[in-house]
Parts: C-alpha cells; sequence; structure tokens
C-alpha cells in the first residue's frame, strides 16, 4: 500500500507513466486555486465537481472514463446490495449518489417512492434528473436533494432501511466522516443497515490533492464505535473488480 502523497511514490510512479505528469500538473494547479477560493472541504470538492462536470462529463466527474464504465460500476453496486437482501420494499438513502451510476438500478428496482439521493453537487443532481429522464423512472418518484453537510437533519428518525454511499468518502477528510457517523444512527431504521466505500491503507493515513483520502479500517471502524455504532469489514466486496473497499455499519443492539 504505496503513501501516494510521498515524493518517492510521485517520482517513481512518474517515471512509469509518463503520459500522466502532464494531466496530473494540471489538475494540481486547478485544485490550488479552488482550494484557495473556498472556506472548506465541501465548498472545494463541489467546486471540483463543478469543473470536471463541465469541463468533461458527469460520468468522468464520478470516476468513469467511459459510458460502459460507468454501466458497469453501477451494477457492480447493485448486484451487490441485493446479493444481501435489499428488496423493493426497502427505503434508500444514497449518499452522494452523483449522476445515478447505481441509483437509478435502485430506483427501478425500489417501490415507488423509496429511493432519497443526496449531495453536496447541485451541477451533478442535474445530470441526475438527467439520467431520470433518460430511463423513464419518472413515475418512481425519486428524490434528489442538495445538501451541505452530513447531518441528516431535515429527515426522519430510524427512517432508512439501506444507506448506501459509495465512492465518496474516498474524497472526504476524516471531519465529513465524523460527521455522518455522528448522526447516520438517528435516520437508520433499527434493522438496517450502512455500507460505505473508501481507499484502504495498512499504512500511513495520507490524502492526494486533497481529492483522495486513504484511511486505515481500524481508524474508521473505531469512529463508528465511538458513536455507538458497530463497524466490519465486508471481505466479500473485496472479490470484486474495485479498489477500494467496504465497510457495513449497523446500530449496536
Ligand atoms: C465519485 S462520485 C460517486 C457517485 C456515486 N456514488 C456513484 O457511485 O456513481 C462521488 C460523489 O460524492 C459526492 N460527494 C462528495 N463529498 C460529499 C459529501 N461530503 N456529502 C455528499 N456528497 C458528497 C460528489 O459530489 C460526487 O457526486
Amino acid at each position: 500500500m504505496p503513501d501516494r502523497s510521498s515524493l518517492a511514490h510521485k517520482v517513481g510512479y512518474a517515471v512509469r507513466h509518463p503520459d500522466r505528469v502532464a494531466p496530473y500538473l494540471r489538475r494540481f494547479a486547478r485544485d490550488t486555486w479552488l482550494r484557495l477560493r473556498t472556506r472548506n472541504h465541501v465548498d472545494y470538492y463541489r467546486a471540483v465537481m463543478r469543473s470536471d462536470v463541465t469541463e468533461k462529463s458527469p460520468d468522468a466527474a464520478v470516476g468513469s472514463a467511459t459510458h460502459e464504465r460507468w454501466l458497469a460500476l453501477g451494477k457492480m453496486q447493485f448486484d451487490y446490495l441485493v446479493e444481501h437482501g435489499v428488496k423493493p420494499a426497502d427505503r434508500m438513502l444514497e449518499i452522494g449518489c452523483g449522476n445515478l451510476r447505481a441509483g437509478w438500478r435502485f430506483i427501478e428496482y425500489l417501490d415507488s417512492g423509496n429511493y432519497y439521493g443526496i449531495d453536496i453537487s447541485p451541477d451533478i443532481l442535474v445530470a441526475a434528473q438527467e439520467t431520470v429522464v433518460r430511463y423513464n423512472l419518472q413515475h418512481k418518484l425519486p428524490c434528489l436533494t442538495p445538501v451541505h453537510d452530513l447531518r441528516f437533519a431535515f429527515l426522519p428518525d430510524e427512517y432508512f432501511t439501506v444507506i448506501h454511499a459509495h465512492s465518496v468518502f474516498s474524497h472526504c477528510p476524516i471531519e465529513v466522516l465524523d460527521e455522518c457517523l455522528a448522526n447516520v444512527g438517528r435516520i437508520m431504521h433499527p434493522e438496517g443497515f450502512f455500507d460505505f466505500t473508501f481507499n484502504r491503507t495498512q499504512d500511513k493515513e495520507h490524502h492526494v490533492l486533497r481529492e483522495d483520502f486513504y484511511f486505515r479500517t481500524e481508524t474508521l471502524v473505531e469512529l463508528a464505535e465511538k458513536h455507538g455504532l458497530s463497524a466490519r469489514f465486508m471481505d466479500d466486496w473485496e472479490q470484486r473488480p474495485h479498489k477500494q473497499s467496504k465497510i457495513r455499519v449497523t446500530r449496536t443492539p
């Protein structure tokens, strides 16, 4: 598990992938500019999303280089949760829903009104609405809401049976995870669960350009426990063709 923020790693990576040096430098310059113009991480990352959605595409902004990859990544998330027993009657909250890479499949599968997506980026939520139109899912009445924080103050107690965040905490500093874990127990049904993916490191925790964050599993499990929740590492997710790992959080009985 390399420390991607170290100079040694960056130099070695540049030597192995010379074609990626120029795009990295462009990203470095853009991110530095955006960081200087914003007050906190959420504002900064919202600006990153705005830039990626407008300069590239919504699919690229959520991390898919091609539409085929976008479809495959969404299917992988969907298949996993259905294999884990998610049923049409479940009530899902998707944190950081993006442009509904997995969300459109859940909207199609769940009973009407049972999908709730939140995101910090208004630009990606507009793209999410376009996905709803593309798949003719208007009759399912999905709710898509912009947020500034993860306190969930506007959502009801014990409502959601499934809460899901894929490739979201990989872009967040520990304070954002702390806020989420401090508040998610209130809106989670007593028998519900909260799955999230994260970039795992076994060594020093670090970040790259404050866009990608790497955590140790123990850090996140202990954080959940600090907020009175149980957390476990999902071994079966490791077999999927995806670089991130997954933790499942439940309410401690
Ligand atoms: C890599 S994309 C993944 C989107 C979606 N989960 C998927 O798998 O397609 C990350 C998404 O999380 C959102 N995001 C990042 N930080 C967030 C936060 N603190 N709260 C809510 N959404 C956030 C971004 O705006 C972006 O849409």
